[in-house]
This record gives structure tokens, sequence and C-alpha cells, in this order.
């Protein structure tokens, strides 16, 4: 049975994508059969994250609602095999509900090892399609008190769900330092234990914009955080990255 992690934040632009395609692509790299959810309706970028700019003809709302097989649907990654994303489509359809989300989930479950869901910005009805049928989830933040206050509102809308860490993202030492505030201060900030740092990396605009999948770069910055967190959510022990 696939484990079902959403991708979420509460504040957009935190690195939610950027995050999901890093980890699922780092999931796959390891032999794990994972699927990369988009559900940003309207707003959809996980396909350019992961080096599959608009290939998809299908939808994840058209395999929820039975109009598609979710095997055809889903797009097969040419260069990472294991690799697999369903995309988001650009409005809503009215039908669609959380009973059907769960349900696509489901057998997304059997057919996967990993689903990795990305997860819009705020906690409307995106976020709540997003979290509806996870088992776990990774809350992405800055350093920013705004961000930081975001994440805390989410974990509460979030209440229920087995386990939710936070991802600290963009982190650089020296801005921290002038922030005067620390990594253990945004735990305690967002209420979460920590699942990863990952360092501010020009390689993850760069990847995104050449389409190339960040995990399958050299394996340093926020490519190497990715994979840490992957291994991490396989269970292994990894410490915590040491940002100079
Ligand atoms: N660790 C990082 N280092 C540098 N830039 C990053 C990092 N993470 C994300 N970005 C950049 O920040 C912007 C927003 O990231 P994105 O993943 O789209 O966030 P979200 O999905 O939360 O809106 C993108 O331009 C992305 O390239
Ligand atoms: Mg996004």
């Amino acid at each position: 049975m696939g484990v079902v992690i959403t991708v979420t934040s509460g504040k957009g632009g935190t690195g939610k994508t950027s995050i999901t395609g890093g980890v699922a692509a780092s999931l796959a790299l390891m032999g794990r059969r994972v699927l990369c959810i988009d559900m940003d309706i309207g707003l959809r970028n996980l396909d350019i994250s992961l080096g599959l700019s608009d290939r998809a003809l299908m939808d994840f709302t058209d395999v929820a609602m039975g109009y598609c097989p979710l095997a055809r649907a889903a797009v097969n990654h040419p260069e990472l095999p294991g690799l697999s994303l369903l995309t988001a489509p650009m409005s809503l359809p009215s039908g669609l509900t959380a009973g059907k989300v769960r349900a696509l989930l489901d057998t997304a479950r059997s057919l996967y090892d990993a689903i990795l869901i990305d997860s819009p910005a705020g906690l409307g009805v995106g976020f709540r399609m997003a979290a509806c049928g996870a088992d776990r989830a990774l809350v992405v933040a800055t350093s920013d008190a705004s961000s930081l206050r975001d994440a805390q509102r989410t974990v509460l809308a979030l209440a229920g769900l087995g386990q939710v860490h936070l991802v600290m993202n963009r982190i650089q030492p020296k801005l921290l330092h002038k922030l005067r505030t620390t990594i253990d201060d945004a735990m305690d900030t967002a209420g979460l234990p920590l699942m990863g740092v990952v360092p501010e990396d020009p390689r993850v605009m760069l990847a995104a914009n050449r389409g190339i999948p960040l995990a399958t770069l050299e394996r340093k910055g926020a490519t190497l955080a990715c994979w840490n967190i992957a291994q991490r959510l396989e269970g292994r022990q990894v410490p915590i990255m040491r940002i100079r």
C-alpha cells in the first residue's frame, strides 16, 4: 500500500512545487514507484519542476470523475523510471467531491509506493482537496514571519492528520543570523517536528527553467536536501544538513 503525502504551506511561493518535484524524483531514483499529483487547479506548474512541461492530456479530475483510468492519465517520466505525474485542470469541475478524490487516492495507493500531492496556496477548497485523503503532510515554510504564521494556521487546518512535519526552505544562515532567528525557533512557531532544511540554491530555478529535474543534478545544495527528505520518508536516519 502506497503512502499519500501532501506538500502544503498556506503561504504561496514557499517552495511547495519545487520540493514536491525534488522529493518525488529522489524517491524514484531510489527505486520507488512514485505518482505526483498537481492539485494547484488553475495554476499548475509541477510539470515544469519535473521536466514534463505540458505533456499531460488528462488531469487528476478526469480520473476522479471516472472519465479516464489512472494508468492512462498519468504521464510517465521519460528519464526517471517509476516517476509519473497527474496534472491539474484549469478549473474545478462541478461534481468533484472529497469522496471522489479519496477514491482516486485509494487506487493510486494500490499502484504506487508513494503519492505526493502538490497543494495550492491558501486554506480553501484546493487545500482541503489536497489534504482530504492524505496519510501525512509536509508543511513547507521559509524563515520569514508571515510564512511561519501561515504554517501555524496550516497545521491547525490539518488537525487529525497522522504525521505532519516541517520543511524549512530557502535557508541562508547569514539571513537567519540577521533576523536573529533559528530553525529551532521556526519549529516552535510552526509547532512541528523537522523533516528537512533546504538551502537557498539558484539551481532550483535554473533546473526548472531548463526542464531538468532538480534531483538529477549533482547531489549537493537543494538536490541533496530533497534526497535526504526522501530518505527520511523511507524511515532512514539522516542527519540534518549543515548549511554554510
Ligand atoms: N531552495 C530554493 N532556493 C532557491 N530558489 C527556490 C528554492 N525553492 C524554491 N525556489 C524558487 O522560489 C519560487 C517559488 O517556488 P515554488 O516551488 O513554485 O513555490 P510554491 O509552489 O510554494 O508556490 C520559484 O521561482 C523557485 O524556483
Ligand atoms: Mg506551487
